[in-house]
């Protein structure tokens, strides 16, 4: 169904994530139908940019991080029409009148704050001078969201001081993850699993985010993030609220985050000893952590694994153990619920231990898999196994089903249409680092060292620990 028409304003136009992420997801949109003819796309940055520098630029990007899609050349030339340029000096006066005369009225108005988070305030604050947003108009803004609770609060604030709660988008592009939503639609849209998902019925929970890559040409910023702050404040805790919320009444932005904003208040403070952190070290084929921070004395964390408890009704005494890094041994991103054993073998000791486990894949092959147990095939006697009733939605929905749109193509989707369900509250952020904040500042205060890691492997060893100690094991990274 195509969106409203609206000038969509993206603020550091050119950079890495515009290029990524950004124009490569709204060319998609476009060649699909969803974004409407009068739909224009307006690049802002410093340097100085023809119209048709930014379009060649925009071809490139999507030639380059697309290459399926570009392939498509009719509508990428018909996509380049609409997108525009103006060089905008966030800091001063220039470009920004330039930039009123390109927008329409009686269109809707989004920015994307795709800058650094410095600039948010200015930014903010210059729309509103000279006069280019008003009520209706929407702000996108990037995580990072703060470094810790101080700096989110000041964020909020100033963002606050131009527009109303209702107006301003903070993605976290977990949230438009395909499965991720599904995770919603498979707890709330099915009577088979609410009933068993508590501390009655399942052991534990695990949410593990494994990453092959390594930091890459980011190391600058995530020297001074670590994991705790680049994927667990956000991406990992996000998937934690979605997991063990209450059910919202209706799937509406504020009855859904006020329900996750209740799961991060219940959260636990985490003991010092139910959390490990890691660092990868060099294998044969790459650089270790601190060669690629260029920082032979870091103690930033590539990786994280702990153990956290909720403490409310549903989950008290269930453990939510959750890991997340970089250079491990497989991209792969999962939520396991482990259900409890049941009370009574009528099969005997020797049919063992069996549970079922309902694994939820994120990425890659995004599906969801029910571990059950049956009888062996044969002759054998009642000899038990676990075998997996497997949904994968590219099987299960067929080769007609459309293809599953990029998280950032749905999420700005979502901003052009108001809907803000999938979008972080700025209460839900700050609670977030309330929650994280203690955990960072006692590893700085004990000088905490990360432990090394090799590259390829699921994590310290630590990390096993931390689950064997409790008679449970992480689920295998494949
Ligand atoms: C980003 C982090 O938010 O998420 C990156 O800053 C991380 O460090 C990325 O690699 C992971 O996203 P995805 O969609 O590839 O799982």
């Amino acid at each position: 169904i195509p969106v409203d028409s609206f000038d969509l304003v993206i603020f550091g136009g050119t950079g890495d994530l515009a290029r990524r992420k950004i124009l490569p997801g709204l060319f998609r949109r476009y060649a699909s139908g969803q974004m409407p003819d009068e739909g224009r796309i307006i690049g802002a940055a410093r340097s100085d940019m023809t119209c048709d520098e930014f379009r060649t630029m925009v071809k490139e990007a999507v030639e380059e991080f697309d290459p399926k899609s570009a392939k498509d050349t009719e509508n990428l030339e018909k996509f380049l029409e609409r997108v525009f340029y103006v060089a905008v000096d966030a800091m001063g006066d220039g470009g920004w009148k330039e930039l009123g005369d390109l927008l329409r009225p009686d269109m809707i108005r989004a920015f994307y704050f795709s800058v650094a988070p410095s600039l948010f305030g200015t930014i903010a604050e210059r729309l509103k001078t000279f006069d280019l947003a008003d009520d209706d108009a929407r702000i996108v803004v990037e995580k990072p969201f703060g470094k810790d609770l101080e700096t989110a609060r000041a964020l909020n604030k100033s963002l606050a001081e131009h527009f109303h709660e209702g107006q301003i988008y903070r993605i976290d592009h977990y949230l438009g993850k395909e499965t991720v939503q599904n995770l919603m639609a498979v707890r709330f849209g099915n009577m088979l699993f609410e009933p068993l998902w508590n501390s009655q019925y399942v052991d534990h929970i695990q949410i593990t985010v494994a990453e092959t890559v390594g930091v890459g040409g980011r190391g600058s910023y995530y020297d001074t993030s670590g994991a705790m702050r680049d994927m667990v404040q956000n991406h990992l805790m996000q998937l934690l609220c979605l997991i063990a919320m209450e059910p919202p009444a209706k799937f509406d932005p504020d009855a859904v985050r006020d329900e996750k904003l209740k799961v991060i208040r219940a959260l636990d403070p985490v003991e010092p000893h139910h959390i490990v952190r890691g660092q990868y070290s060099a294998s044969e084929k790459s650089a270790s952590y601190r060669e690629d921070v260029e920082n032979p004395r870091s103690f930033t964390e590539s990786f994280v694994a702990m153990r956290c408890e909720i403490s409310n009704w549903r989950w008290a005494g269930t453990p939510f153990y959750m890991r997340t890094g970089k250079r491990l041994k497989a991209r792969t991103s999962e939520i396991a619920v482990v259900f409890k054993d049941a009370p009574h073998s009528i099969f005997g000791a020797e049919a063992g231990v069996h549970r079922n486990v309902l694994s939820i894949r994120l990425q890659p092959n995004e599906g969801m898999t029910l571990g059950v147990t049956i009888k062996e095939p044969g002759p054998g006697g009642m000899r038990l196994v676990d075998v997996p009733l497997d949904m994968t939605f590219a099987e299960a929905l067929g080769p007609d089903a459309e293809e599953v749109p990029d998280a950032y193509e749905r999420l700005i989707m979502d901003v052009i249409r108001g809907n803000q369900t999938l979008f972080m509250r700025g209460d839900e952020v700050e609670a977030a680092w309330a929650w994280t904040d203690p955990i960072i500042n006692g590893w700085t205060n004990r000088n905490d060292v990360p432990k090394p890691y090799d590259t390829g492997s699921a994590g310290p060893d630590d990390a096993l620990m931390l689950m064997h100690r409790d008679g449970r094991r992480w689920r295998e990274i494949k």
